[in-house]
């Protein structure tokens, strides 16, 4: 009896000598792209710790550097050779044993001819792979390349709790959808992430249960096409048409889920992102306009204002359908604010064709926008049948033309909120003045105001005074009743 105590205090004693040796393990992550990447890291993050990785935030001292990485622009992919070569010059000055793996979508997209190009990558990982996470880094301790690609028809990580990096410890976001089914011709998510798949609802509570005890205050429900969540019990959104009836009648659609959090959670502040137009539906927006923690603002893609582009792009609604729907947000929301993402300069794009673009941003008036210059990527229905046509100077300049006119928009949308009183969440401090709070309006417009005895995650009623082109100032006048 005595020998087998003395045994498993040697058991134990060994199982915390092998955490402490693993413990000694710095982890340096990092993201570019997308919100989502951003979330994949946390959950990288979360497998990687139950390894004994801790994560570091000085690249020197790492004995692991993962880069999560975004395809969708030629030049999201030039920044990640840029960091590479950077973590190159570090591993050969300072730590010849660091061990460098590349996560996401260039992970994806270039598979082991990643390997080939860089030679400082030891570890390749799609975004559907990170379970696989240690096995791989054995393999890379055992002085092999290792590379998992394989996308999954049902992977959502609804199982791991994120370690939640840079957190503010008031807003997280939650993943609900993964991929995406919608074959814009100029978009490489879907190559990248594959098919649509959708979250337990169950998973995504106990999620949001465990951020609330923790004490966050906001979250935002996230996917690469957030409206078109569907559980029907697991599998691709594409199979729902196989479903049993039973399963086709106890589905969760993304409305339906809204509901349930917003019920569930009075006081906690949610947001979605990103909506598609052609999958947002009504009663999207009628659960909106019922709750009131539910914030008053979409981001809304439209990409192109010109009907004939929308169509070469693939997306699946005119101008008029995207007319209609604004004027629903706006007739059951009247205060709500709606941004764009527009690509400017795609393949056969005319003069007509932006300025149908530049008249539809006169329509919605947009609160902000995103805008960028068309980029083939290679794999993509437009890389592959359409030329690259038109030059880089008119690109250039229709860019300008339309961050000049978002400038103006968001201007006069700004101007409105001027002697109105807004509901603000605290997240931190100004990063113009210490002496100030920085938050955020159901609108998703930044408010800084003077911090007096208020506090981090605490919800205020501020009085807006001014406005500059992008934050709302202004002044606290009371606790808004939510806290
Ligand atoms: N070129 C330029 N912009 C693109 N986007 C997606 N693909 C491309 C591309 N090939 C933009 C779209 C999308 C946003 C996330 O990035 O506007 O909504
Ligand atoms: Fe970039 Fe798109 Fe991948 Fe996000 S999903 S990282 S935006 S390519």
């Amino acid at each position: 009896m005595e020998e087998k105590i003395i045994d498993e205090q040697k058991q134990g004693e060994a199982l915390v000598l092998e955490a402490n040796k693993k413990n000694k393990r710095k982890l340096f992550i990092e993201s570019y792209g997308c919100q989502m990447n951003f979330s994949d890291s946390e959950v990288v993050a979360s497998i990687l710790a139950t390894e004994g990785f801790n994560t570091t935030d000085k690249l020197e001292e790492a004995d692991l550097v993962l880069v999560n990485t975004c395809s969708i622009r030629d030049k999201a992919e030039q920044t990640v050779r840029k960091r590479l070569e950077k973590y190159n010059a570090v591993k050969t000055k300072h730590n010849p044993r660091m061990k460098v793996g590349v996560l996401g979508c260039m992970a994806e997209r270039l598979k082991e001819q990643f390997l080939e190009e860089e030679k400082i990558v030891d570890m390749v990982v799609g975004p559907d792979a990170y379970k696989d996470l240690p096995n791989l880094l054995e393999e890379v301790e055992a002085g092999r390349d290792a590379v998992n690609v394989i996308l999954s028809r049902d992977e959502t990580y609804g199982d791991i709790a994120p370690v939640r990096l840079q957190s503010n410890g008031v807003s997280a976001f939650v993943t609900i959808t993964r991929g995406c089914d919608n074959m814009c011709t100029f978009c490489v998510v879907p190559f990248t992430r594959g098919r649509e798949r959708s979250r337990d609802p169950q998973s995504i509570i106990e999620e949001i249960d465990d951020l609330v005890a923790k004490g966050f205050k906001e979250v935002t429900l996230l996917g690469q096409n957030v409206d078109s969540f569907l559980w029907y019990g697991g599998g691709l959104k594409k199979d729902f048409e196989k479903a049993s009836e039973i399963q086709k009648a106890t589905a969760t659609n993304f409305a339906m889920l809204m509901d349930m959090v917003a019920t569930k959670y009075p006081k906690l502040r949610l947001r979605f992102t990103t909506s598609n137009p052609q999958d947002m539906t009504l009663d999207v927006i009628e659960i909106m306009a019922k709750h009131r923690n539910i914030c008053n603002y979409i981001h809304l893609p439209i990409q192109s204002g010109s009907n004939r582009i929308l169509k070469e792009m693939n997306r699946q609604h005119t101008r008029e359908e995207y007319f209609a729907l604004i004027d629903n947000i706006k007739r059951l929301i009247p205060d709500c604010a709606i941004s764009q993402d527009i690509i400017v300069g795609f393949p056969t794009e005319t003069e007509e064709d932006h300025k149908d673009t530049l008249s539809l941003m006169e329509y919605v008036k947009y609160e902000y926008g995103f805008m960028f210059a068309y980029s083939e990527r290679p794999g993509t229905m437009a890389g592959r049948k359409m030329d690259d046509d038109v030059p880089e100077d008119v690109k250039k300049r229709r860019l300008t033309e339309i961050q000049t006119l978002q400038r103006e928009h968001s201007k006069i949308r700004h101007d409105e909120f001027l002697g109105k009183t807004c509901e603000v969440l605290i997240e931190k401090a100004s990063k113009k003045s210490d002496l100030q709070w920085s938050g955020r309006n159901s609108q998703n417009v930044v408010v800084v105001f003077p911090k007096e005895d208020y506090t981090v995650g605490e919800f205020v009623n501020v009085k807006i005074t001014d406005c500059t082109s992008g934050t709302l100032i202004g002044e606290a006048i009371e606790y808004s009743d939510n806290n």
